[in-house]
């Protein structure tokens, strides 16, 4: 499995912030809103990761990860020109994606739980196996805002619609979708919404349609923040630097990732901890490097 990871899109909920600088590299607390999908699909074991960002974007991308050489991993950018939806990343990402299944993760996105890995970890199986789409709900209290998936009386998936003004649940689809290699085919087969966007809420409709979508709600125990307005961004930090202050451990950290996957040596890790090592996130490399 691959993994792309959405990091283009113009951010006007958080206007007048990312007017001149792109939201993805904003600070949820101590480290860039992007290291946290990326962390994620780090420990699922995926070494293969895209970003799909905006052009006036990539050279910043660059400087920030460059081609995942010193983590272990491939990285690689293609340009979105256009905010042009979400489903048009798996379009972009076609040549990369090849034959593979894809993990496909929207930047702003912040996700926290005790047994999360595990359940993406049975998401990215049970694609490997039986194929399909699976999705996540998440329940909130502003369905307007998000896609939201209908269930019917014996939990099965009824509908699922973007942005509903009349929601027919509170349950939210997140950012982070597992697909098999269909996905690609069936993004090209959108039609624009009426916001004039390819949503990626087409797709999963599309695998609803075919009854190959599965959705795994996230109960008690899961944080979830779409980052992307003032509230949750701030939300989401202030949420981070508690967990973080609690349990002495961090969240996101990608180097700390790779370290553990095998993917980086001891040496290494010190070597990335050196331009970093005034603050409290270099120190936690350096602790992490003399520990092991
Ligand atoms: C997007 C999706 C929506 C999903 C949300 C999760 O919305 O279109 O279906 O629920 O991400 O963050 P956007 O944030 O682009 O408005």
């Amino acid at each position: 499995m691959k993994a792309v990871i959405l990091a283009g899109g113009s951010g006007t909920r958080l206007y007048p912030v990312t007017i001149s600088v792109n939201k993805h590299f904003l600070p949820i607390y101590n480290k860039p809103m992007i290291y946290y999908p990326l962390s994620l699909v780090m420990l699922l074991g995926i070494k293969d990761v895209m970003f799909i960002v905006n052009p006036e974007d990539m050279d910043s991308f660059k400087k920030l990860f460059g081609d995942g050489s010193h983590l272990g991993m491939n990285i690689s950018y293609e340009i979105q020109k256009k905010p042009n939806g979400l489903a048009e990343g798996l379009i972009l990402a076609e040549d990369f994606i090849g034959n593979d299944n894809v993990c496909y993760m929207l930047g702003d996105n912040i996700f926290y739980g005790h047994d999360l890995i595990n359940i993406m970890k049975d998401a990215k199986r049970e694609i490997e196996i039986n194929g399909g789409a699976y999705v996540f709900g998440y329940y909130v209290k502003d369905p307007e805002r998000f896609g939201i998936v209908e269930f019917d009386e014996k939990g099965n998936v009824k509908s699922i619609e973007e942005k509903p003004q009349k929601p027919k649940s509170n349950y939210a689809i997140v950012g982070m979708y597992f697909y098999d290699n269909r996905a690609v085919e069936i993004a090209k087969n959108v039609k624009p919404s009426d916001r004039g966007e390819l949503e990626i809420t087409s797709v999963n409709e599309q695998y609803l349609k075919n009854g190959r979508l599965k959705v795994k709600l996230l109960g008690r125990g899961f944080a979830w923040f779409d980052a992307g307005t003032h509230d949750s961004f701030l939300e989401a930090g202030e949420f981070v630097a508690t967990i973080e202050k609690k349990t002495g451990l961090m969240v996101g950290c990608i180097e700390e990732v790779a370290f553990n996957n095998g993917w980086i040596d001891k040496d290494t890790l010190l070597e990335l901890a050196k331009p970093l090592r005034k603050t409290g996130y270099g120190k936690y490399l350096i602790e992490l490097a003399e520990r092991a």
